[in-house]
């Protein structure tokens, strides 16, 4: 006997028994659907009260029954014909379901590239007579913003439409407009559709930023922004984070925009992601997952990929039940890459146990860091660690006073791994020059991943334990107060910090005269700089000399 798909949780043997009679059947090949067939697909449905598809094929035999809609049992592409972009698959879906038909399922029409699709929809009773109200019939049709059309048929029509010329006539149709139907769906890369949830809690313009934080967060995962979409609710939906419209919104513009990722700017849990997953059939991450992804791509050490492993193995142990499938179904890109990827499908206890493993190698790294650190500590160096909101421009000013080569780009994210340089300080005045160690460590973001924060405590731990802090603003992003914030709040997670602190805006070459006034104002004890056109450095390196001077730890001077 052939198997059921879709969700059969909860579903008796002696139903699933019945419905998988199904496969018995055999349809006539020039008839969308006959009474019979309606009839025992509409029972069936009725019985387990959940949608019901059935997928045949053109020589009328029953290819694969689901329970559930059709986005969610729909046969995945390896299992379709290969065909060209503009020839239909040879296999129509018959479903038998409670509510009229939705985008999703005119999307799952088209991802399967349908012959057609007949839905007819239940009264929605206690009865165990199943009652069929209305009948849809859709195809796939070459308009490019809503590539199929719906029409509501009296059943006793719909038992008499002859199938075959009306599926030739489509087909032809598709043809003659040269329209790809695989190109509609495919994308070599991820293309982004970010969804907004602005919560109670949220002001506006917080709730701007952190869109604002996501497109860059999305593009420094080298995803594509196609389209945002927004919605205020007081909290989030609990199965679907947002609204049943707003999914339904959403299942419409990715399809319109030929989207092939979800983006959302909240934490979401495996259900909901599935749920989401299932109604608009693309998949979701959220902004962790990004963040993690970033991650991944990013990691070049083999210390740095450890701490991503971990990261992304922590977060997926919690969420492990039951996305396995969903994400191996869903293709790669974002939140799926990096070298925790092939683990994610693993089980449970194998992925515990892997946790356990790269817990005890970070513990040996972070001995290892120790060890480095004493080395410096026996070389009597004052260690200064560089800290900073992510693109802050850490590593351009590491570069910058010390012509240590640390990567730079302009993306979220780019170091990962902890550099140390020396630095030696000459001050102005008196020509004495110190020696000092400048750390670069990974970026900070607000509510940086708990999981990242566990992961990469070995990094964080070059922070915790220098003697003074280099705080590195981006003082030309709109939202700097707020990273300056979210900086000072992932700091106070820390066990411990550093006494000492200098801040540092930099890029003030982007800013206008009288914005550098009021924050120079506001904030006397900074350092205003630019450290791609190098300007304010001297000023800095004064500061810097004055601080080692409070410094408890014995600098050594060289004249
Ligand atoms: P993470 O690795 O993400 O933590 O970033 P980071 O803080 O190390 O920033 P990075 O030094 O990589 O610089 C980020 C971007 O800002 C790069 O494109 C730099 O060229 C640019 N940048 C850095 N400093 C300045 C500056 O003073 N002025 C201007 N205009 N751009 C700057």
């Amino acid at each position: 006997m052939a198997t059921l798909y879709g969700n059969l949780q909860g579903l008796k043997s002696t139903h699933t028994k019945q419905i998988e009679q199904l496969y018995e059947e055999r349809l006539a090949n020039d008839r969308f659907i006959t009474p019979e067939f309606a009839d025992q697909l509409a029972a069936l449905s009725q019985l387990i009260h959940q949608p019901l598809c059935c997928y045949v094929n053109r020589r009328g035999q029953v290819v694969r029954v689901g329970v559930g809609t059709p986005m969610q049992t729909r046969l995945p592409d390896s299992e379709l014909p290969r065909r060209s972009g503009d020839r239909f698959s040879g296999i129509r879906c018959l479903v038998a379901q409670f509510h009229p038909p939705d985008a999703s399922a005119f999307i799952a029409m088209l991802r399967q590239r349908l012959d057609a699709m007949v839905v007819l929809t239940l009264a929605d009773t206690k009865s165990n007579k199943a009652l069929i109200q209305h009948s849809y019939l859709a195809h796939l049709a070459p308009d490019f913003d809503q590539p199929w059309q719906v029409e509501t048929f009296p059943l006793q029509s719909l038992f008499e439409q002859d199938a075959d010329e009306l599926i030739h006539d489509w087909e032809s149709d598709i043809q003659d407009a040269g329209f790809d139907l695989l190109q509609t769906v495919q994308s070599d890369h991820d293309r982004a559709l970010l969804v907004g949830l602005q919560t109670e809690k949220m002001s506006d313009r917080r709730f701007q930023d952190s869109l604002d934080e996501l497109s860059r967060l999305v593009e420094s995962a080298k995803g594509e922004i196609v389209g945002v979409v927004q919605q205020k609710r007081s909290h989030p939906h609990p199965q679907t984070v947002i609204g049943h419209g707003k999914v339904e919104e959403v299942t419409l513009e990715a399809q319109r925009l030929s989207a092939n990722l979800i983006v959302l700017n909240q934490d979401i849990s495996a259900t909901q992601a599935r749920n989401l997953e299932e109604q608009i059939g693309v998949r979701v991450v959220d902004r962790t997952q990004v963040i993690l992804d970033i991650f991944a791509q990013r990691a070049r050490s083999q210390a740095g990929k450890l701490q991503v492993e971990l990261a992304q193995l922590e977060y997926t142990l919690p969420r492990l039940r039951g996305r396995g499938q969903e994400m191996s179904r869903l293709g790669a890109g974002i939140g799926t890459r990096g070298p925790g990827e092939t683990k994610l499908e693993t089980e449970r206890r194998v992925i515990q146990r892997r946790i356990g493993q790269l817990q005890q190698e970070v513990n040996q790294l972070q001995a290892h860091r120790a060890r480095l650190r004493q080395q410096r500590d026996r070389q009597q160096l004052p260690t200064i660690a560089l800290v900073g909101y992510t693109n802050a421009g850490k590593s351009t000013l590491l570069n910058a006073l010390t012509q240590a080569d640390v990567y730079v780009a302009d993306q979220l994210f780019a170091t990962l791994d902890p550099t140390t340089r020396r630095l030696t300080i000459t001050d102005p005045n008196t020509h004495d020059r110190r020696d000092v160690l400048l750390t670069d460590t990974v970026g900070f973001i607000h509510d940086l991943p708990p999981a990242l924060m566990d992961a990469f405590r070995a990094t964080l731990e070059e922070v915790t334990e220098a003697d003074a802090l280099l705080h590195v603003l981006d003082l030309s992003h709109p939202a700097w107060e707020q990273h300056l914030e979210s900086v000072n709040t992932v700091l106070s997670e820390l066990p411990a910090i550093p006494p000492n602190a200098i801040l540092v805006f930099n890029k003030i070459d982007r800013v206008d005269r009288s914005t550098l006034d009021q924050v120079q104002q506001s904030y006397p004890d900074a350092v205003f700089i630019s450290a791609t056109d190098r300007l304010g450095l001297d000023r800095l390196a004064d500061r810097l000399m004055q601080l080692l001077e409070t410094l408890t730890v014995s600098t050594p001077i060289h004249t």
